[in-house]
Formats: C-alpha cells, structure tokens, sequence
C-alpha cells in the first residue's frame, strides 16, 4: 500500500502544467468502441482509471499502443467479446460507458452492473431507460445487464432525469449509430461531455446543442477515425489553485482555459490574494495571508463541481471565519469529514450541509484516503499542517492526478511516496 508523506507547513511557490482530464480521456477512449477505424489521443493522462479502461478496451477487442510522446492510438476493427470482466466494472464505475457504444455496434452487450462507492449509491437507471426507449430490450442477470437491441438501436426524444454526466455520454455515443434522429433533453452540460460530442464529430457523427441542455444527434451508418486532443483537467487546476491558497503560496496552473473553472474562479476571488487569468492559465498569489472561508453549494456544471467539494473543505477549514458547505449532487460525499477532523479541522454535518468553523490549526497525523477527491483534501490539509502528516490509500489519489509528488514538488512542497 503506498502512502504520502508531507512535512507541511511550506507555501507552495511556482508553476503547474495540467494534465489532459480523467473524466474525459475515459469516455473518449470507450468512443473508439463504435469504430473499426483507429483513433489517435494526444494528451492522454498516465492515471490508474486510463489502465484499468485500457484493459477492459483490450478484453472487448481494441488494439492500442502507445508512442514515446505518449500519444495513445487505438482501434477495434472487431468487437470480439461483448461481455465486460466483474472485477473491472467493479474497481471502477466508468467502465458502465462500453454499455451504450456496445449496444449501438454489435446490437448486444453484457455489462456487470456498478454497484455503489464511497460518494454514495450511484444508480445507473437513467442510462438503461434511455437505451430502452431507444429500442433495448434489458434484463438483469446474476448481476450483470443484458441488453439486446436485434434491429439495432432507434433515435428517441428522450429526458434525462436526473441529469447525468456519464448517463449523456452513453446515451450519447449510443444515438450516433442508431437509425433517426435523438434528443436527450435535460442533458448534462460540463465541458467533458462537449468534448467527446466534439471528438464524434470529428469521426463524423451529425450532433448539435452539446454544451446546452438538449442534445440533438442524427444517427449515421458508420463513423471514421480522427486525431483528438484530451480537454485539460479543471478539477486537477482547481485542487492546485486551492493548495496554493491553503499554503499562504503562490501558484500558476498551465494549459487550462480559466472559461472552464468560471463559478469556480468566482469562489477563488472571494478568498483573498491575487487572482489572474490568461487564454490557458491561472495564477493565485495569496501574498501570504490566509484565505477567507467561503461558502459553496455543488452544483451540476457550471455550478460548483462536487469533484473540488471536498478540496474546498480542506480550504475552508483553516481559513479565516465560518462557512457553510451544501453537497446536492452525492448523497454521501463527505468521507472526508472524519479524516479532517484528524488533523485538527472543526466541522459539524447536518445533513448535506457541513458547517466549517474555521481557523483550525492543523497538525500532521496519519490519515486515509476514502477516494479520489478524499485523497486530493487530505494532500491539501495535509501541505497546511505543521509537522508529518501520512496519507494511506494513494492508490486512490493515483486513479485521476498524474504524477502527482512530482507536481507538488515542483511547487516547493515537502512530499515522499512511501512503499509502491
Ligand atoms: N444518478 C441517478 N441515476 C442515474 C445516474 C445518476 O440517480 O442513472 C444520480 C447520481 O446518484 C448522482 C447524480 O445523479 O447523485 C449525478 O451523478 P452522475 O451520473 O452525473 O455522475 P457520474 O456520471 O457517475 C461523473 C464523474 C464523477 C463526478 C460526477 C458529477 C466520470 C467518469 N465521473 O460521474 O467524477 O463526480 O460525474 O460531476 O465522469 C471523480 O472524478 O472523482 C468523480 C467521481
């Protein structure tokens, strides 16, 4: 089990160049699904959650190799099992994306149904109504959902309710090969859903309105091959900007368009320091003073993303006054809470609501990643605190932040890995 050792205390001083984004990078590689030509990925992130999709892709039939500059082609010009592995849709829920890509090539899929995590249950109703009313016939069995569509796939005027980010983006590379014309209404708007609607496009499928909230594709026959950038992450930018804002620091983060984190960036200003932004960066400089605690309430894009809640609780935990933190998007999304607590941190929940006292003093202790986001605010804390503070489960972290030591590094900060 490897851990995260951080003599904290030091305020973060330096640039940052941000990765290609996790919540993108998986969709599109699942996109290569509906092709048998290659589709070429620049920028794609070297994550934990980019292997474990990269070995589902291989056990449904793709071919991928990778360049020196980590250029990332794959291809699968035959599906050649239609049936995911338990144990990868398990270790990681994304994997639910091959449900609609499947369908929409080979009019049939077996898919093992996630079960809940850490942030809460994470049902995946909607995406299987969608594929229903697009002509899917579903079934459970010992565990895993069976979905037929004989005819192939049908174009529907289907709402998505509630709004789901990877329920668009199934339904969404389902509806670029099935026959006639979809709307998915109520459709999720963040910037990695325009991503993968751009990269269909590029490949030849016929879709307006992504970004908005309806949706419109027109089916076609085939789709071809393309050469795609990876969008940059806004949630690794975000977590960067608020360690530099929890360590009194001064950090740069590159790559990114501020256009991305705008209700984000919004919350940043309201903290102190020096808040600058170009075409593809950011910079914070909190010239040394302590931040100001904030409230925040999640929201789906372009609301507050719940991916920086629990980086902001980090935040608003040694930060100047009370605050008010609202979680609406999980149910059960602050695993954190306890952890902070740890290292010194006040916060009282009431239901989806975490009231922050502030100005805690944190002191290193050894802590436990509950997940990903869990992970990055316990590294956050953890930089604030004084003395060692031992961050176990890593492997976590290691799911959606590339080379994360070596980034924090870079910035001035105290960091080992311990045991690999
Ligand atoms: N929901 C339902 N029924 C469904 C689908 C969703 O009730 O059929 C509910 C969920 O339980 C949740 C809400 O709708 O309460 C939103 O969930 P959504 O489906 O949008 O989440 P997701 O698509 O499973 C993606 C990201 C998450 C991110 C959420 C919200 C990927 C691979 N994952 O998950 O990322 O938190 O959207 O923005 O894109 C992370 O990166 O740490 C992470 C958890």
């Amino acid at each position: 089990m490897t851990m995260l050792s951080i003599q904290g205390g030091v305020p973060l001083h330096g640039s940052v160049q941000i990765s290609g984004a996790k919540n993108a990078a998986l969709p599109l590689l699942v996109a290569s699904l509906l092709t048998e030509s290659p589709l070429n990925f620049k920028g794609i992130p070297h994550l934990r959650d980019v292997s474990t999709m990269i070995e589902l892709l291989g056990h449904l039939g793709s071919k991928i190799s990778l360049s020196e500059n980590m250029e990332l082609t794959i291809s699968t010009p035959e599906i050649t099992s239609h049936e995911t592995p338990d144990e990868l849709v398990s270790a990681m829920r994304a994997s639910f994306l091959v449900l609609g890509p499947l369908l929409a090539r080979c009019h049939r899929a077996k898919v093992a149904l996630p079960g809940g995590c850490a942030i809460g249950a994470r049902p995946v109703h909607v995406h299987l109504a969608g594929l229903e009313a697009m002509g899917a016939s579903i079934s459970i069995e010992q565990g895993f959902i069976c979905a037929t569509a004989p005819g192939g796939l049908k174009g529907v005027d289907f709402e998505i309710e509630p709004v789901s980010v990877t329920g668009t983006e199934n339904l969404l590379m389902a509806a670029v090969l099935a026959k006639g014309v979809t709307r998915l209404r109520n459709a999720a708007k963040e910037p990695e859903v325009v991503d993968l609607a751009d990269c269909l496009m590029q490949m030849g499928a016929k879709i307006s309105g992504a970004g908005t909230d309806c949706i419109e594709i027109e089916g076609t026959d085939s789709l071809g091959g393309t050469v795609h950038q990876i969008l940059p992450d806004r949630i690794e930018a975000g977590t960067y900007l608020l360690a530099g804002a929890c360590t009194k620091g001064a950090v740069r983060v590159e790559g990114i368009s501020p256009h991305v984190l705008t209700c984000v960036l919004e919350k940043i200003d309201q903290v102190g320091g020096l808040l600058s932004t170009g075409t593809d960066w950011v910079s914070l400089d909190m010239q040394g003073e302590l931040p100001k605690a904030v409230d925040v309430s999640t929201g789906a894009y372009p609301s507050f993303p719940t991916d920086l809640q629990p980086q902001w609780m980090a935040l608003n935990s040694i930060a100047q006054g009370q605050s008010k933190i609202t979680e609406t998007v999980f149910e059960n999304r602050f695993m954190h809470v306890q952890e902070l607590e740890r290292l010194g941190a006040y916060i009282e929940v009431r239901d989806h609501t975490a009231i922050c006292q502030g100005s805690s003093v944190l002191s290193g202790a050894k802590v436990s990643a509950t997940d990903l986001r869990a992970g990055a605010a316990l590294i956050l804390a953890g930089l604030s605190a004084s003395g060692e503070t031992l961050i176990q489960r890593m492997d976590y972290v290691d799911r959606g932040y590339e080379h994360i030591e070596e980034k924090l590094l870079r910035l001035g900060a105290r960091v080992k890995r311990i045991g690999v």
